[in-house]
């Protein structure tokens, strides 16, 4: 195979490659220039595809120019091409073909260099152009959050009991039967233990249905006395409507002393509307009937609109309802260890989110429960 190679075609190969690598080089002609001058921004924009980027046409035509040298200058490139066919020359020849194909290199491989070069360089400059961060440009303001209507109306409750000297117990929403029902002075076969009242998890736990149950928890912990309120959540199977909701908010409150009378009861639950509602408020007890006082009372307060006559908000009664509240049943006590012979209490609860619902004058409750902030952002 040797010898059957001219130098004239040789040369003349060398020539088609050099002018083939000319042609393909135009467009990358102007890139040789320095990244920073006008010329090689306009050659970039005009040379490559319009709806490109300045950036993304920059990485393009390095991706271009890499296939050019991949061409050109691979194993399997142009060059390599030609330099195989050397060996193909007579002996003598061979030494000017090294030279015209080293020249044909050099041609090659410094501009395809320095065009690569400079839009290596031109890329990390835009590149940190765009991440910089303009420190004049005005901060996004978060939205401000605020608290639940429900949540705002406990802690209004909390702060005046606490004042008066209780303490804020919170305990759990799943119970036994026994704080439920028969430390509550609820024996089996009562008719407030109806399974219908809450929902029952495995067999002897429930959803608490009233708060009621940490009168109890409260006294085993504390012993007596003790003063405690404890706000949060009860369980009732109820289909929902207007009025009612399966959860709800309850506040209970407990103290147990020596001495305690009906009277200490009065005049705290007094005393607490006087705070929340004003001090002209007035307080009415009508008997009722709690497993777990006795006596018994329901409280109402006068209203805090009309302050009597009646209006839409009282429902023309000039009274709205607070809670049951009475004295704890000696059995109750009995229950959590408090010695009734020396110890005596009252009890009361109260409903948060029907007061809330009453203060806010909502027609349903269920909005307090649905999270839509366009109602929630009215209570900021
Ligand atoms: N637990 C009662 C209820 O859910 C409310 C209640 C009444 C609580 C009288 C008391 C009380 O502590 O003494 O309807």
């Amino acid at each position: 195979m040797t010898d059957n190679l001219n130098i004239e075609e040789f040369l003349s190969q060398v020539h088609e490659v050099g002018k083939n690598f000319a042609q393909r080089w135009e467009r990358f002609a102007i890139l040789v220039l320095e990244p920073n001058r006008p010329e090689f921004v306009n050659g970039l924009e005009s040379q490559w595809q319009d709806d490109l980027t300045t950036l993304e046409k920059a990485k393009t035509a390095l991706r271009d120019l890499n296939e050019v040298r991949a061409q050109m200058l691979s194993k399997k490139g142009e060059i390599a091409g030609l330099k195989k066919m050397i060996g193909r020359l007579p002996q003598v020849r061979r030494g000017e073909a090294h030279q015209a194909l080293h020249g044909l290199e050099v041609h090659i491989i410094n501009p395809l260099g320095n065009a690569e070069d400079n839009l290596q360089q031109f890329v990390r400059n835009l590149e940190i152009e765009r991440e910089s961060i303009d420190v004049t440009i005005p901060g996004r303001r978060p939205r401000p959050g605020h608290l639940h209507p429900i949540t705002l109306m406990r802690q209004r409750i909390e702060d005046i009991f606490v004042s008066l000297g209780y303490a804020v117990e919170d305990d759990r929403e799943i119970e036994t039967d026994f704080y439920n029902f028969d430390a509550l002075n609820i024996p089996e076969g009562h008719p407030a233990r109806d399974p219908q009242d809450t929902f029952y998890t495995t067999e002897g736990f429930a959803l608490r249905s009233q708060t009621s149950t940490v009168q109890i928890h409260a006294m085993q912990r504390r012993g007596a006395p003790v003063r405690m309120i404890a706000p949060g959540r009860v369980f009732r199977r109820d289909t929902p409507d207007p009025t009612h909701n399966p959860m709800f908010y309850q506040v209970e409150g407990l103290c147990v002393d020596r001495g305690i009378t009906m009277a200490h009861l009065k005049g705290t639950l007094a005393e607490f509307v006087h705070r929340l509602f004003g001090p002209e408020t007035k307080t009415r007890f009508r008997p009722s009937y709690f497993p777990f006082t006795e006596p018994s009372a329901e409280v109402d307060y006068s209203c805090f609109s009309c302050g009597g006559p009646g209006c839409r908000i009282c429902k023309h009664s000039g009274w709205i309802e607070l809670g049951g509240s009475g004295m704890v049943h000696p059995n109750v006590l009995r229950a959590a260890n408090v010695d009734t012979s020396e110890f005596t209490g009252f009890a009361f609860g109260l409903g948060i989110d029907r007061t809330c619902a009453r203060i806010y004058q909502l027609d349903d409750i269920r909005l307090l429960f649905e999270n839509d902030v366009r109602f929630l952002e009215q209570f900021r």
